[in-house]
This record gives structure tokens, sequence and C-alpha cells, in this order.
């Protein structure tokens, strides 16, 4: 657990302290809370102590576009609440296909289907609020999952956002070395829908302003890689395609996108650019020198928290459900928010195996195709 409480992380706030006061008086205060309506809403819920393991969490996902949702954050929360209910728990899931309307609608169903607890990872984390307001209304718990979704959710469970962009920042101040502040920096930042794309954003700045020069950013709509690929052909055409000294790229997707459009240009050697989310081909690019670092974020450690407080708050179990919230965070709504912060780890050549290849996201055998056997030899990752 990232514990740091940095100037640039200062609406994160700890709660140690609250922490070890609350876990001490769960082990006494377990039983006699169902007797208090531990779930603190009168009663009107239906989450709550009497619900044992019989729970089902709705799972609301942004996008398909970027692998991670349906590969991994979708089966290891299913897998989790099975497991932590005696395999009697369910997962209710639907994506949004970046529709932010239908992600409303897809919200309404699961109030309808009266879920127990819902993990909700916004499309728009504005225009959900009043969805998020319906579901307090009929008594369902919402858990913001790595988007901090606004209006009255119960807790926020995601990455170390800021620590994502400042690890990206980071390593192009790193590749640029004595020329950075010379060097010219195209950004390609996330969507503005997504706060967390400000937040990568805060953390990349906070390491880049003052010492590159950033001649153009472009926030992607959508985090759409063809929305990126435009962008960066209009950079190409005012900066020129060799004058461009390194790219921030908020995630993979963006940094394909990026480094084909620079390969179109004419650029054999691809300048420093970043990325996040240890995509498969962004692993590769990563491996073959193409892409210069991406950031994994440990999913099975997001989505197993994630499903871990969505079963404890379906149960009612909200001593132990507070208790995994290490900080709190301020949403422009709401103030705060239990939130339970996962870190992230830079990834470059160095690391692959300790990394994805170790935490059982690809096997050496996905990663070492045909085409990247040189590679991997020479940083000895073998089948
Ligand atoms: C997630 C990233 C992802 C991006 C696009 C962000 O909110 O944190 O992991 O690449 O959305 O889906």
């Amino acid at each position: 657990m990232n514990t740091r409480n940095t100037p640039q992380n200062h609406h994160v706030r700890l709660r140690r302290t609250a922490i070890a006061l609350v876990s001490s008086a769960a082990a006494l205060s377990l039983s006699a809370c169902s007797a208090i309506d531990a779930f603190g809403d009168g009663g009107k819920g239906t989450a709550g102590p009497t619900k044992g393991n019989d729970v089902t969490v709705g799972l609301l996902l942004p996008e398909t576009e970027n692998s991670r949702y349906e590969k991994f954050d979708y089966p290891i929360i299913k897998k989790q609440v099975a497991k932590l209910t005696d395999g009697q728990g369910k997962v209710e899931y639907a994506n949004a296909a970046s529709d932010e309307k239908k992600q409303k609608s897809q919200l309404q169903r699961m109030i309808d289907d009266k879920v127990d607890a819902i993990l909700l990872d916004a499309v728009n984390s504005k225009s959900i609020a009043s969805g998020v307001k319906a579901a307090q209304d009929a008594g369902i718990p919402v858990i913001a999952y790595d988007r901090l979704a606004e209006g009255p959710i119960d807790a926020y469970v995601s990455f170390d956002n800021e620590l994502v962009g400042e690890a990206q920042g980071g390593a192009i101040l790193k590749a640029l070395g004595s020329h950075a502040s010379s060097s010219k920096v195209v950004m390609m930042n996330g969507s503005p829908s997504d706060p967390n794309a400000a937040q990568f954003k805060q953390g990349a700045l906070s390491e880049l302003q003052g010492s590159v020069q950033i001649v153009k950013s472009y926030d992607t709509k959508d985090w759409k890689a063809e929305n990126a690929a435009a962008n960066m052909k209009k950079a190409i055409a005012l900066v020129g395609a060799h004058d461009i000294d390194a790219v921030y790229a908020a995630n993979d997707g963006l940094a394909g996108a990026v480094i084909n459009a620079l390969k179109d240009a004419g650029v054999d050697e691809i300048p420093p650019v970043t990325g996040q989310d240890a995509e498969l081909a962004g692993v590769q690019r990563v491996i073959s020198g193409e892409q210069y670092m991406t950031v994994y974020k440990p999913y099975p450690d997001e989505a197993s928290a994630a499903a871990e407080m969505a079963v404890l708050k379906a149960q009612g179990r909200n001593f132990e459900f507070e208790a995994l919230a290490a900080d709190t965070i301020d949403s422009p709504t709401k103030k705060g928010v239990l939130y339970r912060m996962i870190p992230v780890v830079t990834l470059t050549k160095a690391n692959v195996k300790t990394t994805v290849v170790a935490d059982g996201i690809y096997t050496v055998k996905q990663i070492c195709t045909a085409k990247f056997a040189t590679d991997c030899t020479e940083i000895g990752l073998r089948k």
C-alpha cells in the first residue's frame, strides 16, 4: 500500500489512526452490528448483515478499446466475488463501450435488478452522478472503481494515478538526460471525461514543466487510438516529424497510435514514447525498444481489493469495509471519500519477468512470439 502524501497528492489523506481504531473495534462489534443497522441506511437497502453469501455485485466497466477491462478487471473480480462467498456470490456485468448514455441505462438496470452493491468505472465521471444518486436512493452502495465517479459514492478503489503520471514524466526526463531543457515534447493525454486522465497529466507535468519544452498538448476524446492518431498527425505537421524529441502518451493504446504516426511520417528511430497498462502489444514494444516504458498496474491487486470491498459492503460488514481504505480523497461533489489506493510499477525491459510474468498476466510464450525472439533472448526471457 502506498502511503505517501506528497504535495501533489495533497488531496489524498491518510486515515491510519482511524483504521487502527476501527480494526480493533471491528472484532468486538461484528456480531453487535447486525442488530444496530450496520449498513447505516435504516435498513432500506437490499444489502445488509442478513445477506450472507448470496450476494450480487453489479460491475460497470467503461470500454472495450483497451484490453484490460475484459481480460483482467472483469474475470478477476468475478473470480474473487465467488471466492469470498463460497461460490454463491454472482457478478452482473455490463460494459458501456465508451457510451455514457448506455452506461447510465446499464446502471439503472442494475438498480431495477436490485443488485446488492455496484462497482462503477465511469465513462463520464460527471454525468453518471445522477445514476449514483438513484442507486443511493434505492439503498444500493456504489463503489467507484478506477475512475472517481461523482455523486454520493461509498468508496473509491484505484491505483495511485498521480504516481502513474510522475513515473511517465520522470521516464521522459531520464531518457532525454542532459538534453532535456532543449527537447521538444508532445503530450497525448487521456479523455477529458475521465478524471484519471487529469491526474496522469498533472503527475507528468510535475516532472516535465520547466524541464522540457512542451510544444503541443492534446486531450484524447474517449481514449480512442484513432483520435490520438489524428492529433499526432497534427503535431507532426506543426513541429516536424524529426524534431519531436519525446512523446508523453498517457496509455499504451495511445502510444501505439503515436508510434505508428511517427513511422508513417518516415521516422526510423522512434524517440522515447511513454505508455501505461502493460498491454501485451505495449510490453512487446518495450522489449523491442520501440516504446520507452509502460506503467504496470497490478490488476489482480486492484480488482481483488474492489471485489472484497463490494462483498463486505453488500453483506453489511461496515467495519471491515472501512478498515480496508487507508486514505480519503475528495471528489468535486463529495469530500472525504474512503479511498483504497494501489501502488504501480514502472515497466521497462529490465523487469518484465518480475512484474507481468511473475503476476501471471502474460506467459513468456505470449510475449516472446517469433517476431520478438531475439529481443527476448537479449533480456533473458526464455520460454
Ligand atoms: C485507466 C487506464 C486506461 C484508460 C483508458 C483509465 O481510467 O486508469 O488504465 O488505460 O482509462 O481506458
